[in-house]
């Protein structure tokens, strides 16, 4: 079963003089330990796709299904639930609090849902992340590449199956976004996770499963990137 179905999905905004068509008839799965790539020039309807596969918004037609859950039959506390407990997010911009170290932001998914164990927990996933040593310092106290490390140590606190990515290195040079993408790819080989990541970097694509595009909001092509071990490296 695939971790996220989303199933002919229209999306439609209200503008002031009319509606504007974001994705127009979108279907796409993503499996547990699949990383996806979601390309596509600026408006294509990338942002709105993850939004939806994340059930932060909801479709004007069509069917979004999180781990075997019809988004659309659940009301607004179990929707909570599901995000909290199913769903992982890492933005262009971090997204870091900065009064609170990185360690602090990596345990607040853990304290909002009420659980314990929560220092050892953040400090395992800054392991991962190889951010552990840094772990009292605040965000201005690191570089872009290291936040947004920080950030992903966040999203997977919690043990997500599903994590969702916007443009996770438009904010990186390259260095940085080499190693952040490695991560990525860690996080979906060790921990399982399907990830869907809106990128405008081919290159940083070659590292992912399977390359989708998008062209004003349809799906225009579809690619099987091949076995990990032909992976093409970053670089
Ligand atoms: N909240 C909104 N209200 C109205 N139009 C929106 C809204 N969000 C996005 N759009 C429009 O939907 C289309 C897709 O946007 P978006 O999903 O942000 O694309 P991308 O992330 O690929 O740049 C664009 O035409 C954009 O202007
Ligand atoms: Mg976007």
């Amino acid at each position: 079963m695939a971790v996220v179905s989303i199933r002919e999905v229209v999306k439609e905004y209200r503008a002031q003089d009319a509606p504007v068509r974001a994705l127009d008839g979108v279907s796409l799965e993503v499996e547990a330990g699949e990383f996806v790539s979601l390309v596509g020039r600026s408006g294509c309807g990338k942002t709105t796709l993850l939004n939806l596969a994340g059930a932060m918004d909801f479709p004007t037609a069509g069917r979004v299904v999180i781990d075997g859950e019809d988004t659309a039959r659940l009301d607004d506390a179990a929707l909570t639930a599901l995000r909290r407990r199913k769903v992982g997010f890492v933005f262009q911009f971090f997204q870091l609090l900065p009064t609170l170290t990185a360690a602090e932001n990596v345990e607040l998914p853990l304290q909002l849902a009420g659980e314990s164990d929560v220092r050892a927990r953040a400090l395992e996933r800054l392991r991962l992340v190889e951010m552990e040593s840094y772990a009292d310092r605040f965000p201005h106290q690191l570089s872009g590449g290291q936040m947004q490390r920080v950030a992903i140590a966040r999203s997977i606190v919690h043990g997500p199956k599903l994590l969702l990515a916007d443009e996770p290195i438009g904010n990186l040079d390259s260095t940085s976004a080499e190693v952040v993408m490695q991560l990525l790819r860690r996080v979906a080989d060790e921990l399982g996770a399907a990830i869907l990541m809106a990128t405008h970097s081919l290159e940083a694509a070659k590292i992912t499963d399977t390359l989708v595009r998008l062209r004003d909001g349809r799906i225009e092509e579809r690619r099987r990137l091949g076995a990990a071990a032909e992976r093409v490296p970053l670089g």
